[in-house]
């Protein structure tokens, strides 16, 4: 798989995504998915642009099965946590709502960053 491509793919479709709500925010005067938007644009987009950037700066990072490994837990988990967010500040569903999905997809985000930290101690020469 192509991960830089993959990564900044997934970047770009969440960034549309947020930008949509920010906008809807700048319009309507209604901010509170607020934090679903910074998510969305941070979680989804700049780290996901800033870990495509870094497999491409690294080639050797993005050879093995850490790279995938950490694109699919990140494309799982982002698009989870978020999608959690959103519907809790949407009010579609209540904190309780989001247990158990939410702290698994963050467990998701974070095997991935943890694969991508110890692929950049093995590989980032
Ligand atoms: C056309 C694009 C965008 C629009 C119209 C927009 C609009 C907004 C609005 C209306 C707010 C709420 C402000 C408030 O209630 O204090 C906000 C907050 C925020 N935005 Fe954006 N935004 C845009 C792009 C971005 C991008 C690209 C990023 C990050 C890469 C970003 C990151 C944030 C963050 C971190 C917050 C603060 C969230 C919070 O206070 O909880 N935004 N934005
Ligand atoms: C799975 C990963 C993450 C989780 C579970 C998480 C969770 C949270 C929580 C619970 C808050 C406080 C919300 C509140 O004030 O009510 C928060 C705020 C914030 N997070 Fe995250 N976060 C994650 C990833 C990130 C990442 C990767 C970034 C940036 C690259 C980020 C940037 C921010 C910012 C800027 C705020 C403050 C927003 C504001 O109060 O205006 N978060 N996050």
């Amino acid at each position: 798989m192509n991960i830089s491509r993959n990564f900044m793919l997934l970047g770009s479709a969440f960034l549309i995504v947020g930008i949509v709500i920010g906008m809807y925010m700048g319009g309507s005067g209604d901010h509170s998915l607020a934090l679903s938007h910074a998510h969305i644009n941070l979680l989804g987009f700049v780290l996901s642009a800033v870990f495509a950037l870094t497999y491409k700066a690294y080639p050797a990072m993005a050879e093995g099965r850490l790279a995938s490994a950490h694109f699919w837990l990140h494309f799982v988990g982002a698009i989870m946590v978020n999608l959690m967010v959103f519907l809790l500040l949407a009010e579609i569903i209540t904190e309780a709502g989001m247990v158990p999905l939410a702290p698994i997809s963050e467990f998701l985000v974070l095997l991935g960053v943890l694969a991508f930290g110890w692929n950049v101690l093995q590989n980032a020469k």
